[in-house]
């Protein structure tokens, strides 16, 4: 089954072939134009995907050396994300199933998140936990099939990925800011600041990032400038390593309560490499199975939608042209 995947969930514009569940090809385009205003424009963003979509589908088909008729199917992300953002590819996708005479469907966006484990692990096994971290979410939750999800556990406040940003933000680094607060947390000490492992009292398996946040902000207000620009190595480095504690102290309890020794790692913050590395160290010393998608599947991207809605449509789903966009689409259905 020839597939074509599209994403345009937030402020990547992507799409991807997939053959039997084997990627052909895959374009992302992240839009850039962001940056400037520290955060995605929603309006701006729909607009951008406008621009791009044509292009990079027509890219990705061509670099999978087909023709967009041998296609039999689209797979488009309908939820989790931006409205208008969203709009813009699950249309696109019904242009083409009604000019091709081939059906689409859609793909909630945290489903393809999960499956871009399985791009290079297709024989990745049942039950498993999968630990979600991306921009909008953090969640924990026990997958005994595809398509059957448990939540164990989630943000009360902001995401991961959002503790990132909103990190950089206050440290005056740009957008987005996991991967700034990465490569500045470097070569910093990452104990120089100590902050306190956040904790939700009666939901051991529960996150709450907002409060790391704002310690950050109360240390910072304290500093010069002086001080902060000598010492932004080791802030970024301190406040980086509490949100990966974090993320591992309830995967950890998660493995406990549930029994169940393999996780998979999803979304963008799993492109993180100190939480590779210290998730690394933990499957050395336990018996326990942690995966990480290949780096360019963990942020926003086509192939992981086309494979979330490979294992779909092999059963025979599609959706009816009716199909409306979702922005918060759970993965609990
Ligand atoms: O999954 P994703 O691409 O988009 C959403 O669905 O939200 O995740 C984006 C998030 C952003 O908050 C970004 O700062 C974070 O993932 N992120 C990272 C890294 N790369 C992206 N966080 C920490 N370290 C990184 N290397
Ligand atoms: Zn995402």
């Amino acid at each position: 089954m020839l597939i074509l995947g599209l994403e345009t969930s937030c402020d990547e514009t992507s799409a991807a072939v997939l053959n039997d569940g084997k990627l052909q090809s895959m374009v992302v385009r992240t839009q850039e134009i962001h940056t400037i205003y520290g955060g995605v424009v929603p309006e701006v963003a729909s607009r951008q995907h406008i621009l791009q979509i044509s292009d990079i589908a027509a890219t990705a088909i061509q670099r999978a050396e087909i023709n967009g008729t041998d296609l039999d199917a689209i797979a488009v992300t309908y939820g989790a994300g931006l409205m208008g953002a969203l709009l813009v590819g699950l249309n696109f996708a019904k242009g083409l199933s009604l000019g091709w005479n081939i059906p689409f469907l859609g793909v909630n966006h945290m489903e393809g998140h999960l499956s871009a484990n399985f791009i290079d692990n297709p024989n990745f096994d049942y039950p498993f936990l999968c630990l979600l971290v991306s921009g909008g979410h953090t969640q924990i939750w026990k997958v005994t099939e595809f398509g059957k999800y448990e939540l164990m556990g989630q943000t009360r406040d902001d995401a991961a990925g959002e503790a990132f940003d909103k990190g950089a933000r206050v440290l005056g680094l740009n957008y987005p800011g996991g991967p700034e607060i990465e490569r500045t947390a470097a070569d910093g000490d990452r104990s120089k600041y100590g902050f306190t492992m956040p904790v939700v009292r009666g939901a051991e398996l529960d996150f709450s990032f907002s409060g790391v946040k704002t310690a950050l902000l109360y240390k910072v207000q304290k500093m010069t400038r002086e001080q902060i620009s000598n010492n932004l190595h080791h802030i970024c480095a301190s406040y980086q390593e509490i949100i990966i504690d974090t993320l591992l102290d309830r995967m950890n309890k998660a493995i406990k309560r549930s029994g169940i020794k393999r996780v998979a790692v999803a979304g963008g913050v799993a492109a993180n490499t100190r939480f590779r590395e210290k998730a690394a160290d933990i499957v050395r010393k336990n018996q326990i199975e942690i995966h990480f998608p290949a780096l360019k599947y963990c942020t926003d991207n086509a192939a992981m939608i086309a494979m979330a809605g490979y294992e779909r449509m092999k059963n025979g789903e599609t959706s009816a042209l009716d199909l409306t966009a979702v922005p918060n689409l759970s993965l609990a259905g």
